[in-house]
């Protein structure tokens, strides 16, 4: 019998997801927001492909024999406490860095990190989309979740506090805006992770090196003062003072 995935929420990694476990031999069942995931047979592996704010709602509707060893995670944002409060144990997690957009080629930046039970089904979906994946241990994904995490909150704090933000604006002339976000991100984490994440300026660099490869490009989107509004929040639950954080968050 074919194994088979559960996807809660069709938008663009779901979709993707989806079809790339569909190519590598699954049996894939979507879950739209008003379908309810807890009416079907327990999977071999659900993919909760929500966004950030619909995370936690989604993950309390799984019934309890699915969250174990079978949850699929690839939020930007994510950090251990988030599948930690929902019972979440040992789930897979995916470190995208890829990017779909509507109306857009997918642009893959470099390959994905992937971690835990499902890590090689997640990949074999990934190559048969051609896109790349490597595998980490449980403990490497979190400083991939870190790196990743940095770069997305960076980059879209940055666009709201840096007139006409493109790449080399925010890496060149307002390149002490971008040191302190990402200083001030790094400092969040630690907080979250309850240690030390090591060579800071070291890590900031290598995550503006990671933006200046993509060539010149305008920063941000719609969903850059959602994410300044929830680092903001995490800063103050945490106590870690981020005044760049905020003034991103407070930004119009
Ligand atoms: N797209 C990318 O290139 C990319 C790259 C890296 C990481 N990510 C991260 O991946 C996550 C998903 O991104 P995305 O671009 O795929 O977002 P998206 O296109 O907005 O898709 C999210 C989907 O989840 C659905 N949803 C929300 N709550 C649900 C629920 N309880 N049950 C079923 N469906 C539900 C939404 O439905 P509605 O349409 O009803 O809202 C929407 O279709 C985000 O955390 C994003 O930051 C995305």
């Amino acid at each position: 019998m074919r194994p088979n995935a559960v996807i809660i929420g069709l938008g663009q990694l779901g979709r993707s997801l989806a079809e790339g476990l569909v190519l590598a031999g699954w049996t894939v069942t979507g879950v739209r927001r008003d379908q309810t995931a807890s009416e079907l047979a327990r999977p071999d592996l659900v993919v909760v492909a929500t966004g950030e704010d619909d995370l936690g709602p989604a993950l309390e509707t799984l019934p309890p024999d699915w969250r174990s060893h079978r949850v699929v995670l690839l939020q930007n944002e994510l950090l251990p406490d988030q599948w930690r409060r929902h019972g979440i144990i040992d789930p897979t997690i995916l470190v995208v860095w890829f990017s779909r957009k509507p109306g857009e080629l997918v642009r893959e930046l470099r390959p994905s990190v992937v971690a835990g039970p499902h890590a090689s089904a997640i990949r074999s979906a990934l190559s048969a989309l051609d896109l790349h994946a490597v595998e980490v241990t449980p403990s490497e994904v979190i400083s991939a979740l870190v790196e990743k995490n940095v770069y997305i909150w960076s980059m879209n704090l940055a666009a709201l506090l840096v007139p006409d933000p493109t790449t080399s604006r925010v890496l060149g002339e307002f390149r002490d805006v971008y040191d302190a976000l990402c200083r001030e991100t790094v400092h969040i984490h630690e907080a979250a992770l309850g240690h030390p994440i090591g060579d800071v300026a070291a890590l900031c660099d290598g995550v503006a090196a990671i933006l200046a490869n993509e060539g010149e490009r305008r920063l941000g989107g719609r969903s850059a003062k959602r994410r300044a509004e929830r680092l903001a929040a995490l800063a103050r639950t945490l106590g870690v003072d981020a005044p760049t954080v905020a003034r991103a968050a407070e930004s119009a």
